[in-house]
């Protein structure tokens, strides 16, 4: 029921709950992300975690958001280090994203040789096999409640195999994405003022050039 004051909603289609932090996890869930591992520390002091919490977030400069549990071991080792690296997993590697998302993981030359990409300009182990990996050092640490959020200044950016497409994470599994675009849906959405071809239009100049 609407709370006095409150529009009832359900007449367009909505089921509202107040500040319900299941329910906030259960609809963020149906939200489809790219996962990654976030990486810090060298050789025996490698710590790295699965997170889907990552942001690009200017250009000018390059900025980059990683947000960390507080309580997770990365954590304070990014607050040591003063860096992270970031690999986008590719289609293929839900094992990995599986194992650093698992308590049990080791840290260490065991956690870096389990990623097998090298090490970047940072000093951070990176994911053999990933999209890509992007570097960064520490610009500032913002409280978020129980995380906290690591703006990064990216100081390298890393090309790996973008042809394998990207590991999915929705629902609280990795669905297989279906990479063949759907052109004509992709811009198919209504606009009241303009008319609803304007996007699609758009997207057939582009892929003219
Ligand atoms: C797909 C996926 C995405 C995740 N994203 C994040 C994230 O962005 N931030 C975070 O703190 N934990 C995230 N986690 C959870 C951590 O990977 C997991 O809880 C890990 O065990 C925490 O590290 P700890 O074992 O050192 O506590 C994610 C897990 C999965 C499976």
């Amino acid at each position: 029921m609407p709370a006095e004051g409150e529009q009832d909603l359900r007449e367009y289609g909505w089921e509202s709950h107040g500040a319900d932090g299941p329910v906030l996890r259960e609809v963020m869930g149906l939200f489809p992300t790219g996962v990654t591992v976030v990486t810090t520390g060298h050789g025996e002091e490698t710590e790295g975690m699965t997170a889907n919490a990552v942001i690009s977030v200017s250009l000018d400069p390059l900025l980059f958001l990683v947000s960390v549990h507080k309580d997770a071991r990365l954590n304070q080792r990014i607050k040591e280090e003063g860096y992270y690296a970031v690999s986008l997993l590719a289609a293929d590697q839900e094992g990995l994203s599986r194992l650093f998302a698992s308590p049990e993981r080791s840290s260490g030359l065991q956690a870096a040789n389990s990623l097998g990409g090298g090490y970047g300009r940072t000093g951070a182990p990176l994911a053999t096999g990933a999209l890509a990996a992007i570097e960064c050092e520490i610009e500032a640490v913002y409280p978020g409640g129980d995380h906290d959020l690591f703006l990064g200044r990216v100081v390298a950016v890393h090309k790996g195999d973008a042809g394998k497409g990207p590991l999915v994470f929705h629902e609280g599994s990795y669905p297989a994405l279906h990479s063949t675009p759907r052109l004509g849906d992709s811009g198919a959405f209504m606009d009241s003022v303009r008319g609803f071809d304007v996007r699609t239009s758009r997207i057939s100049n582009r892929k003219r050039r």
